[in-house]
């Protein structure tokens, strides 16, 4: 079953989606090409992929299985939004990866990078667990963080400055299943 935009506002309990961006088969493309370049990025060693939840959690799926190694799976959750569209600036960690980080490579994956607030006090908690290597995985890079600690080795696309939903990103935990990324309406 394919659902179009309309049909889509309308399950939505009438909110609106103002445009597609990426639609699922072109974010299926990139994620695709993403694995690939991981999997040739990490020849040895043990790779540690860290979900930041819950935003990256369709696109972590997505990406994992693309990744021809071996490799383990833990998640961070941090929360930085309350409901509202523009960040608070606080970064909370409200759960911490049980997975050992000493010796390993790790990639920290995000759903989209914003003020990168969240990515930069996530860099400094991990940073001080002695991984073999820490690098930074996002979908969507809006590219106004001011001083972000650690660009992003493997990014999807450059994003808009525009409040994206959809694949993972929600607007007060609505619309995250949208299996593609639009621009919410204001
Ligand atoms: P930052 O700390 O400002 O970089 O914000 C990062 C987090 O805010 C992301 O992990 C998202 O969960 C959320 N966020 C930032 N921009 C958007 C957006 O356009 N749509 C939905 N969530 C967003
Ligand atoms: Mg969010």
């Amino acid at each position: 079953m394919t659902l179009d935009l309309a049909e889509y506002a309308r399950v939505m309990g009438g909110r609106e989606v103002r445009r597609i961006l990426l639609d699922a088969e072109t974010i299926r493309r990139r994620v695709r090409e993403m694995g690939v370049q991981i999997t040739a990025a990490y020849p040895d060693g043990d790779l540690l992929v860290l979900g930041l939840l819950k935003g990256s959690f369709i696109f972590l799926g997505d990406l994992v299985r693309q990744i021809s190694r071996p490799i383990q799976i833990d998640f961070l959750v941090a929360a930085s939004y309350g409901n509202a569209t523009v960040s608070s600036g606080e970064v909370r960690l409200l759960y911490d990866p049980a997975t050992r980080l000493d010796g390993k490579h790790i990639l920290l994956v995000e759903d989209i990078i914003d003020s990168g607030r969240t990515l930069n006090r996530m860099i400094e908690v991990l940073g001080q667990r002695n991984p073999l290597s820490l690098q930074l995985c996002a979908l969507l890079h809006k590219h106004i963080a001011p001083d972000l600690k650690l660009e992003p080795k493997f990014l999807g696309f450059d994003a808009p400055r525009e409040f994206l939903v959809g694949y993972g990103l929600d607007h007060a935990e609505n619309f995250r299943h949208l299996p593609f990324i639009a621009s919410l309406a204001e």
